[in-house]
């Protein structure tokens, strides 16, 4: 079954500003150098895309929801409507970014390739993602909310969150030399209550339920995960996994 998650910038923006904020270890890593030109991959509303224009690369945004091209491109970025398994790129950038983009792309092998070729010889691709475990207990029980209404969730999951051996087999398969490749614990603070959570990135489980019946399903699960994520003072802490990697197409590549 295909995803049905959908991305509303203003949404994304009440719920799930944390993710931008939260990426700047990976600019970090990404070390940009004025004027290179950079590919940002699941850019989404553009925020990190900003600071790398800020920084002054040259950078360009692509992403599979156009209303958060949208919202890039209102921030006057260069922005473009672009699945992560398509992309149309030739030999053309210094680096590609990605930060929390790629565990939503099922064909992991077909990305790879359009960043490779993306890539010019000696370019990097510099990414996080969730990586094996992320937010297992808030999966688990979106599972379990629906298989008590004889639903099978499986396959309605978005979320690919692959180990450190299965993504650095298939970047090295197609060719890259991988330089770092690590899964991190990351216990993430949400702005608010899970339930926003949930109606931002999980609405591929949530609309397995009928209608009428999601507000009392989204509320199941918020219950069920309070004993789990909330701490004593009532902040609710997602049990994210980040899978962050640095991986360099060789020079001599073409
Ligand atoms: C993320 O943005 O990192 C993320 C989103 C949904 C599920 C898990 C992680």
């Amino acid at each position: 079954m295909a995803s049905t998650q959908t991305w509303d910038p203003d949404r994304y923006a009440k719920n799930a500003r944390f993710v931008a904020e939260l990426g700047m270890p990976l600019v970090e890593l990404l070390a940009p150098r004025q004027a290179e030109r950079i590919l940002d991959l699941g850019c989404g509303d553009g925020a990190l895309t900003m600071k790398l224009a800020a920084m002054g690369c040259d950078v360009v945004g692509v992403d599979s929801s156009a209303p958060q091209i949208e919202a890039a491109r209102k921030l006057g970025l260069d922005a473009w409507v672009m699945s992560a398994e398509a992309l149309n790129y030739e030999t053309e950038f210094d680096a590609v970014f990605s930060n929390a983009a790629l565990h939503w792309v099922k064909r992991a092998d077909d990305a790879i390739a359009g960043v490779w070729r993306a890539l010019k010889p000696g370019g990097r691709f510099v990414a996080e993602m969730g990586g094996c475990g992320c937010v297992e207990k808030i999966r688990a029980t979106l599972l379990a909310a629906l298989a008590r209404r004889g639903r099978d969730g499986k396959a309605a999951d978005p979320w690919y969150f692959p180990t450190v051996e299965d993504y650095r087999a298939r970047l090295e398969r197609r060719g890259f030399r991988v330089d770092y490749i690590a899964l991190l614990a990351r216990p993430t603070p949400l702005p608010g209550d899970v339930t926003g959570w949930l109606e931002t990135f999980a609405e591929s489980f949530i609309k397995c339920v009928d209608e009428h019946g999601r507000k009392a399903f989204i509320a199941e699960v918020r219950d069920a995960l309070a004993p789990k994520l909330r701490d004593a003072n009532g902040t609710w802490i997602a049990d994210y996994v980040r899978l962050r990697l640095s991986a360099i197409k060789p020079p001599a590549a073409r």
